[in-house]
């Protein structure tokens, strides 16, 4: 059993600090949102993800997990320190590692005892130094600390099932003290441990999650030919994906990366290249497809609607993904904005969601109880987000309750012949005509050509 604190209660914070108890660990959670850990220490959780409010509750009801706004309290007497703090988009494109630098001035006050500080925010290469520096110069008495990198890669949805099955865990350390101990600590999850030193660990990090924007990039690139040539991206993700070299995983055509990590930990990398004189041209076109994504589907959108001015809109989904109730850099409330800037009226559902992108979208959608009450009276039916509930939609009620006959599948979640077979027009990403194409008729080439972002 180890003593541990968690710095951050967000989605990484609290997930790690909830599965560690869960492995027989005494667990404390601080965060400087005290309406976070009011909400956490009345039994309500802050975020939406699946499990983890029933492993919060049994690890609470053991007292081996709890919560605390008093953050040096809760670092007193933890020989482990996680920081799990959120590190945002800078204004430069580089990580903001404000709230790194503040969790660790924090451990340097609070330092009572020696201290293994154990990052887990995704930061720029050479953070673990800085947190060593910045708590040498704030270290209220004179103990050894140590600080490693650890990076997680769990994924928002999945998040519980991530942390305690994870492909690989990296620990980024050169001392045996910290290695020992963090082998020790993950020892229960039986997986596979990578030890390498600090900066690569950092690296390592930013190069995951940038080579998951190429594959998503990749295959929406396809998926744009795909919609020219009239081929089917989905046909082709099977075709590539079953060579091994290759793998289907995250080859998902639909409108591009969005969340809290892929597109800023993808522009942080190119950040970090170009400050040491290297252009990170793959990078930056897989940034530039991305960018471009929600305005083709806006263009297929328009093109099936005839115009978009004044057309009404059910948006079904506004999460960057399923399961999750985080709308941070989603390019499904990206599209909410561009069909309201093309003058369409826009009616949206989420089934986790609604609360968070009200404070992005405001009055300018109209909100609906139901994918049900969505699509009444609309011209076309948008699935933005790849929600279970949307997969099974019962076009009886689509039938009766929408004004047009459109389906835009903007996860590529149906077979297009399925949704013709009940009467709609369907309108996916890359899977091919919505007519069959007439190669002579050289006017359908033309109007079937989705226009290039606006
Ligand atoms: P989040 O925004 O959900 O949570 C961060 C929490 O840290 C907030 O509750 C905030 O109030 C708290 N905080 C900020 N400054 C603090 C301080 N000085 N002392 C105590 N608490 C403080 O962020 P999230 O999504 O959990 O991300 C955390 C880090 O993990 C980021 O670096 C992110 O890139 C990385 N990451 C996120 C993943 C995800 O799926 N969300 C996956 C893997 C890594």
């Amino acid at each position: 059993m180890h003593r541990i604190a968690v710095i951050g209660s967000g989605y990484v914070g609290l997930v790690t600090g909830a599965c560690l108890a869960e492995l027989g660990n005494s667990v404390t959670c601080v965060d400087v949102d005290e309406a976070r850990i009011a909400r956490l220490n009345s039994g309500r959780m802050p975020i939406y993800e699946p499990g983890l409010s029933e492993l919060v509750e049994r690890n609470r009801a053991a007292g081996r997990l709890d919560f605390s706004a008093d953050v040096a309290a809760g670092l007193r007497q933890r020989e482990i320190i996680f920081i799990a703090v959120g590190t945002p988009t800078a204004e430069d494109g580089t990580l903001d590692v404000n709230a790194v630098r503040a969790a660790a001035a924090a451990i340097g006050r609070a330092l009572d005892g020696p201290k293994i500080v154990v990052n887990k925010s995704t930061v720029p290469v050479e953070t673990a130094g800085l947190v060593s520096a910045i708590i040498e110069e704030t270290k209220a008495a004179d103990f050894a600390v140590t600080v490693a990198s650890n990076p997680e890669f769990l994924r928002e949805g999945s998040a519980v099932a991530d942390f305690m099955k994870p492909d690989r865990i990296i620990i980024g350390t050169s001392d045996a003290r910290a290695e020992a101990a963090l082998r020790e600590l993950y020892k229960p999850l039986d997986a596979r441990i990578i030890v390498v030193d600090e900066r690569t660990a950092e690296l390592i990090k930013l190069a995951a999650n940038a080579f998951l924007a190429l594959k998503l990039s990749y295959i929406n690139e396809i998926a744009n030919i795909c919609d020219q040539i009239g081929a089917d991206v989905e046909s082709i993700v099977t075709g590539i994906g079953s060579d091994a070299r290759i793998g289907e995983s995250y080859l998902r055509a639909g409108l591009g990366f969005g969340g809290s990590c892929i597109p800023k930990d993808v522009r942080a990398l190119c950040e970090l290249a170009a400050a040491h004189g290297i252009s990170a041209r793959v990078l930056g076109a897989a940034i530039e497809v991305n960018r471009e994504q929600v305005g083709r589907a806006l263009a297929r959108i328009s093109d099936a609607l005839h115009g978009l001015r004044d057309r009404h809109i059910a948006l079904l989904g506004l999460a960057f993904k399923p399961d999750t109730d985080d709308v941070r850099e989603s390019q499904a409330v990206a599209l909410a904005g561009a069909l309201l800037a093309a003058g369409a009226r826009v009616r949206v559902h989420d089934p986790a969601a609604m609360e968070r992108a009200r404070a992005l979208l405001g009055d300018r959608v109209e909100y609906a109880a139901s994918w049900q009450d969505a699509v009444r009276s609309a011209d076309a039916a948008v699935v933005a987000t790849d929600w279970n509930e949307y997969k099974q939609l019962d076009f009886a009620v689509m039938r009766e309750r929408m004004r047009g006959r459109v389906v835009v599948d903007a996860r590529n979640i149906y077979e297009p012949h399925q949704i013709a077979a009940e009467g709609f027009t369907y309108v996916g990403i890359g899977r091919g005509r919505r007519e069959p194409l007439d190669t002579k008729d050289a006017s359908l080439v033309k109007s079937e050509t989705p226009r290039a972002s606006p």
